[in-house]
């Protein structure tokens, strides 16, 4: 069996190893910082011992999964790991140094993954002796449970690699998804709307927080609203995520941030973490009540899923990825209710264009610019599936 290295023993890197752990392998979990290495291991053994309460497994087994790992602070014990990856902060001068610390210390047919959310693999292989074998393995939160890891090749990456972390990854009952190595990967990028165009019609008066998150969830049948989706991610995360993409974009107005989460992160004003965001949480506090105006809430949903589609075919017609892993990345990433491009044709695509094409000639934004390929589908009747 495979022993598996994971630098950094934060939430991510954590939740690693305890899915590789899962499937029999032996696991290094490295972190710099030992207060981390002590609580990854607290933590994991609090999450194992709520299984074996829930009947999920023996204490035996917990035993022998919580065994298997090993945690260090020295990067000399990944010597005999096949594959590390690497989950520290998102910072790409540190990953830098972390992989060349990294590739000092393993084998030269290692492979070296990075979980990043948001940097360039390609950018973090340039300064490897052998950058062929670095590649995006991008687990979601929280790992054990969420299925879906996008799989993103560098521009380096040899094709064995990719087939290799591959077959490892999907040994471990995930769902991997294939990405170019662009802003956002698939799931970062096409959910974007979700959160922008949600906070748009907050921001235009066009209907409060907890109506725009009742329309979504009720009649979109998504499993949280956008509001309570950015307070349950934090606020400071999801802006900077959508900062980060908008910037890696060049300034697309497509992804442009928005001022009122701002405030929101300005204020300390995170979520859940910190007791207030959109909504409070904190006791006592009461819970507001949606408008529940159906034709209201039909317009909101119809326009979201309007600018989400549309973000999934631009990912199709650019060629991040193909139109089975754009659809599985949403329903397994994001847990929305269809695939995006299934859902466009139920819709109708002509209908998503002239959505678009309303919002384009009404808001004379750039933003609202429909992709070519619906465009071309509208026209020539085709649908995606
Ligand atoms: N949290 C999420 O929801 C999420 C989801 C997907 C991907 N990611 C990505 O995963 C990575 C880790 O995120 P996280 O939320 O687990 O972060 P975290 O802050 O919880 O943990 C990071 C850990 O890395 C350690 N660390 C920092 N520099 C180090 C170094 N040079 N060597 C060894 N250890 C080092 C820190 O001590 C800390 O324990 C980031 O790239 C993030 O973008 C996060």
């Amino acid at each position: 069996m495979e022993i598996i290295g994971i630098l950094g023993a934060g939430a991510m890197g954590s939740g690693i190893a305890q899915v590789a752990a899962s499937r029999g392998h032996q696991v290094v979990v490295c972190d710099n910082l030992t207060p981390a290495l002590k609580k990854s291991g607290k933590n994991l053994q609090a999450a194992l011992a709520t299984l074996v309460d829930k009947g999920k497994m023996t204490n035996a087994e917990s035993d022998a999964l919580f065994g298997k790992i090993q945690y260090t602070d020295h990067m000399s014990d990944f010597r005999d790991c096949s594959v590390v990856i690497e989950a520290i902060v998102e910072d790409i001068e540190l990953k830098r140094i972390a992989f060349k610390g990294v590739e000092a210390m393993v084998s030269g047919d290692t492979i070296i993954g990075s979980n990043t959310s948001s940097l360039s693999v390609s950018a973090m292989g340039a300064q490897l002796k052998h950058p062929e074998r670095i590649l995006g393995i991008h687990f979601f939160n929280p790992a054990p449970l969420m299925r879906l890891v996008e799989i993103i090749p560098a521009l380096q990456t040899a094709p064995p690699i990719i087939e290799r972390a591959r077959t490892l990854i999907d040994s471990w009952g995930k769902t991997t998804v294939l990405a170019k190595d662009t802003p956002g990967f698939i799931v970062n990028r096409v959910a974007r709307p979700y959160y922008g165009e949600s906070l748009r019609i907050l921001e235009e008066g066009i209907a409060d927080v907890p109506t725009i998150d009742w329309a979504m969830r009720e009649l979109g049948g998504f499993r949280m609203g956008p509001f309570e989706l950015m307070d349950f991610i934090g606020n400071d995360i999801n802006y900077t995520v959508t900062e980060t993409v908008f910037r890696s974009f060049y300034f697309d107005p497509r992804y442009k941030p928005s001022f009122t989460q701002k405030l929101l992160v300005n204020a300390n004003y995170l979520g859940k973490k910190t007791g207030r965001g959109f909504y409070d949480y904190r006791p006592g506090a009461a819970t507001p009540e949606p408008l529940r105006d159906e034709a209201l809430g039909r317009q909101i949903v119809t326009r979201v899923v309007a600018m989400l589609v549309n973000e999934a075919a631009d990912a199709l017609y650019l060629s991040v990825a193909n139109r089975d892993d754009i659809d599985l990345a949403m329903t397994q990433g994001v847990n929305y209710p269809k695939g995006l491009l299934a859902w466009a044709d139920e819709i109708g695509i002509e209908n998503i264009v002239s959505q678009l094409d309303w919002l384009h000639a009404e808001y004379c934004d750039d933003r609202y610019r429909c992709c070519r390929l619906l465009r071309i589908m509208a026209r020539e009747k085709r649908t995606f599936y």
